[in-house]
């Protein structure tokens, strides 16, 4: 996506030859900075504090961060320990164990000497795909939208609620959820988006609104209780959103408070959507509710704010009774019943065991 009229991805290999570029996501959306990593160590640091973030870059961070390791000492040791640092660092996105698990895979079995040149290869082809995949979920969603405004009074645009980030900031290019949203705004159809601040981290107010905004999309911050009742009064024609790991029978994960907007989606008759790569698939698991591993973060994410005081700092504010205990699960389950599709790389299909397997028979792994 372009920002001030330049092209830009969210991670690339550094002009240095050696490293890898990203964009401090940290800093958003008061700051865009590049900085570039050059060990697996701050391959690994950049995703645990999440300057990147989103399961598709995390994803991608995580197999550059191999081909970093790999250039420090190609060895089968520090190959492992390499792999077993980077899968450490956040547990609920399934797309970082899928990227690293796909590098290993391919190095192991090659000479240490050739394995540098081989894990950089890896790294830019899942980099690649991640950009075709979510052009691909784009003109899916985008046939969904145009049905949507279909149903719609002349000039009134299609009103599209999000949650979290799952735009270009959180893939390598397009997003997920926003791929479809940007192509429908580039084809003139009139659409407008309602995001989700998302507390406590604000992916939403500071991610997905900034790139929104550079992208010329309508958009409209709101808080997230907001929700439901712009539901209520027929303010939302479909609800998008990402998700760091789908199961088996289609149970979806996705940033903290999804579940529910899904629920009140389904209460007012709002289709639910879940935009999502394959990368992002996990057979292995049936029942989300038990089998997916949430992270739990840090309390100071909900217990302070931070934003750009009037003198132009960055400040961080206490924002809870001192003494009060906090809890901070940055993830939930919505279960597939809410569901309404999944827009995929390979269509829209329904959140469901049979279609899912039907439709990526050839990702299982068994
Ligand atoms: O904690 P984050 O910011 O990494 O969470 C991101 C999300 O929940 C996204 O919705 C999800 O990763 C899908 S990104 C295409």
């Amino acid at each position: 996506m372009k920002v001030n009229g330049i092209p830009y991805r969210t991670i690339w290999r550094s002009k240095s030859g050696t490293g890898v570029t990203i964009l401090d996501q940290t800093l958003f959306p008061h700051a865009f900075e590049t900085r570039e990593l050059t060990t697996a160590a701050e391959a690994a640091e950049a995703i645990r504090t999440m300057r990147v973030r989103g399961a598709p870059l995390i994803g991608a961070t995580a197999a550059y961060g191999m081909w970093l390791a790999m250039q420090a000492d190609p060895g089968d040791m520090a190959l492992d320990e390499a792999a077993a640092m980077l899968v450490d660092t956040r547990p609920t996105a399934v797309n970082l164990a899928w990227a690293v698990d796909i590098s290993r895979r391919s190095l192991i079995h090659l000479a240490p000497e050739l394995r540098a040149e081989k894990a950089l290869q890896v790294a830019e082809r899942i980099c690649d795909e991640d950009v075709a995949t979510n052009m691909a979920i784009g003109l899916h969603g985008l046939d969904l939208i145009k049905s949507a405004l279909a149903r719609k009074s002349f000039s009134e645009p299609v009103n599209i609620l999000t949650h979290c980030n799952a735009g270009w900031l959180a893939t390598v290019d397009w997003g997920t959820a926003t791929a479809p949203i940007y192509m429908a705004h580039d084809a003139g159809i009139p659409v407008h988006v309602w995001v989700d601040e998302t507390r406590p981290r604000n992916q939403g107010a500071f991610l997905t609104a900034w790139e929104l905004g550079k992208h010329g999309v309508p958009h409209t911050v709101i808080c997230d209780n907001a929700g439901g009742h712009l539901m209520q009064h027929g303010a939302v024609d479909m609800v998008i959103v990402g998700s760091d790991r789908t199961t088996a029978n289609g149970d979806v994960c996705n940033k903290i408070g999804t579940y529910l907007k899904a629920l009140a989606a389904k209460d007012c008759n709002v289709p639910f959507y879940v935009a999502l790569p394959s990368s992002t698939l996990d057979f292995s698991i049936s029942n989300g509710l038990t089998g997916i591993p949430i992270e739990e973060r840090d309390g100071t994410e909900v217990s302070t704010i931070a934003g750009r005081a009037s003198d132009g700092t960055i400040r961080r504010i206490s924002i809870v009774a001192e003494g009060s205990e906090v809890a901070n699960p940055a993830f939930d389950v919505t279960p597939a019943r809410l569901v309404t599709g999944l827009i995929t790389e390979r269509g829209v299909i329904e959140a469901s065991r049979p279609a899912l397997t039907a439709a990526f028979s050839d990702k299982i792994r068994h």
